[in-house]
């Protein structure tokens, strides 16, 4: 019998160049460095240039995911964009990273989950890889989040950034294997009952315009504490581990406030928390990608860590995943 499972072999991000400040921000409506740091713990975010689409973003994160793991676009089988903001209505912005990372073969599509679109888009390709739909993944996730904002509300305006993460996963036999690496189990929900607090008041099927994100922020922050808390509670149950085991809290990054609960809630030493947030902002699918790299990229995320990953945003939709470095 084998066991597939897959594992990340390979991680990158890609941030745009353009950052704007809270005091940019407090230039140009009612708000201030303050009031978003104490709230948020945002001190400035990525903003794409004009000519940067998200699929831009996401090949810039591809490119240096493959160079990490010293791959060519060529070895890649499945790509997976978890994404908001598409480039087009369609094609997948999936297809149109494979045609600029020139990939004629496998397969490739998008997965739309907001905030935590990450975590389905690692779900899905997980299973695909484990029933031998391709031996190899690029799980991305990338946002031009900046775009569907409305300038006018300073309570959502000052909250998100662009950016893109990618990871690499690739399957591997692990019957028999020396460590038990890999992603480990990914535990997704959704209700959809929770619309109204979150959502985009457009579409194309709706208004036909691309519409900006609408947010009842208080009622989202309640939401986040507690179904964080018990999909975290779900993944460590599932694979008979308990907080203690975890080495890495990598969580979505919206709010300090709701990163802080979460590490406190799991009894994490702060310095186990990855945080990018004030520097990052809310980069929605990408957030936690992006985070992952950095951790992964300057040493602290370390071969046979237990890494968590949770997040939640418009849907509402939210999961996690336990991950083994
Ligand atoms: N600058 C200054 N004042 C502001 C701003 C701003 N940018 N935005 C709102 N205010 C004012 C409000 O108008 C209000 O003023 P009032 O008392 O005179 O009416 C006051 O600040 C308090 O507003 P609240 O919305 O009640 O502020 P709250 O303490 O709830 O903080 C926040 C708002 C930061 C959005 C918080 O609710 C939150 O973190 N929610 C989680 C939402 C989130 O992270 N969403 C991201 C997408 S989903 C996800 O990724 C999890």
């Amino acid at each position: 019998m084998t066991l597939v499972r897959s594992k990340i072999i390979g991680c990158g991000s890609y941030l745009p160049e353009n950052i704007l400040t809270n005091d940019d921000l407090a230039a140009r409506m009612d708000t201030s460095d303050e009031w978003i740091q104490k709230r948020t713990g945002i001190r400035q975010r990525h903003i794409a240039a004009d000519d940067e689409k998200t699929s831009d973003l996401a090949v810039n994160a591809a490119r240096d995911a493959l160079d990490h793991a010293g791959l060519e676009a060529g070895d890649i089988d499945l790509i997976v964009v978890a994404t908001t903001t598409p480039d087009e209505t369609f094609p997948a912005t999936a297809t149109t990273v494979q045609r600029k990372l020139d990939i004629g073969a496998g397969f490739a599509f998008d997965v739309q989950a907001v905030c935590a679109g990450f975590v389905y888009g690692l779900a899905v390709a997980d299973s695909m890889l484990k029933t031998g739909h391709g031996k190899r993944a690029l799980v991305i996730g990338a946002e031009t989040f900046t775009r569907i904002l409305d300038w006018e509300d300073r309570g959502t305006a000052v909250l998100f950034g662009d950016g893109a993460g990618a990871v690499i996963l690739e399957a591997y036999d692990a019957e028999g294997a020396p460590e038990d690496r890999g992603v480990l189990s990914t535990h997704l929900h959704s209700d959809g009952t929770e619309h109204d607090i979150l959502y985009v008041d457009g579409g194309p099927s709706g208004t036909g315009t691309v519409g900006h994100v609408r947010m009842a922020g208080k009622e989202v922050y309640k939401h986040a504490v507690t179904k964080l808390s018990a999909v975290v509670d779900e993944a460590l149950a599932a694979n008979d581990l308990s907080a203690a085991d975890v080495d890495w809290l990598v969580p979505h990054q919206a709010n300090r406030r709701i990163i802080d609960a979460m590490g406190d809630r799991l009894k994490l030493d702060p310095s186990k928390v990855v945080v990018t947030v004030d520097r990052h902002a809310n980069t929605s699918a990408a957030s936690i990608p992006l985070a992952l790299c950095e951790a992964v990229r300057d040493g602290r995320i370390k071969q046979g860590d237990l890494v968590l990953m949770e997040g939640i945003g418009g849907g509402l939709a939210w999961g996690a995943a336990l991950v083994r470095f």
